[in-house]
């Protein structure tokens, strides 16, 4: 089974950005954290990273994947582009955000690509692309149609 999992904008800078809000693991510390948490599972798990919305785009269309986790970060906010590319694909999706975005400024509370997404995980930092594997590998498990 492989999942992918798409981290968007400035999340290259985890560790040192704004680590009063986000925290100072870096995104080196999340692929660790996955690759452990995966290790003993029948999981395959590819982490990518960037700071361009048609690079993202390209990458849903165009990797193979089971399962899409998408971390869309400010894009999350504004892109229908990654909405629309989202919307065309049939598999389980879950998009996760380190912060609970409903809790911080009013445009954050914008939700463009999560109508793309079978569900959203905020706030729970790293853990919560854990809890998105653990649901990711269920659906698959049971639902191998899906
Ligand atoms: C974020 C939340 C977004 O609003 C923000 O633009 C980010 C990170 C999060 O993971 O909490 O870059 O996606």
């Amino acid at each position: 089974m492989k999942i992918l999992i798409i981290n968007g904008p400035n999340l290259n800078l985890l560790g040192k950005r704004q680590v009063e809000i986000y925290g100072d693991k870096t995104e080196w510390d999340l692929k660790r954290l996955i690759a452990k948490y995966t290790a003993k599972r029948r999981i395959n798990v590819e982490i990518v990273q960037s700071n361009h919305e048609g690079q993202i785009i390209d990458w849903i269309q165009t990797k193979q994947y089971d399962g899409l986790i998408i971390n869309p970060a400010a894009y999350a906010h504004t892109s229908i582009a990654i909405l629309d590319a989202l919307l065309a694909v049939d598999k389980p999706k879950i998009e996760v955000h380190l912060t609970n975005i409903d809790d911080r400024e009013e445009y954050r509370r914008v939700k463009i690509t999560a109508k793309g997404v079978d569900r959203m995980i905020c706030g729970k930092h790293f853990a919560g692309y854990l809890k998105a594997i653990d649901i990711i590998e269920a659906i698959i498990l049971r639902f191998p149609e899906y």
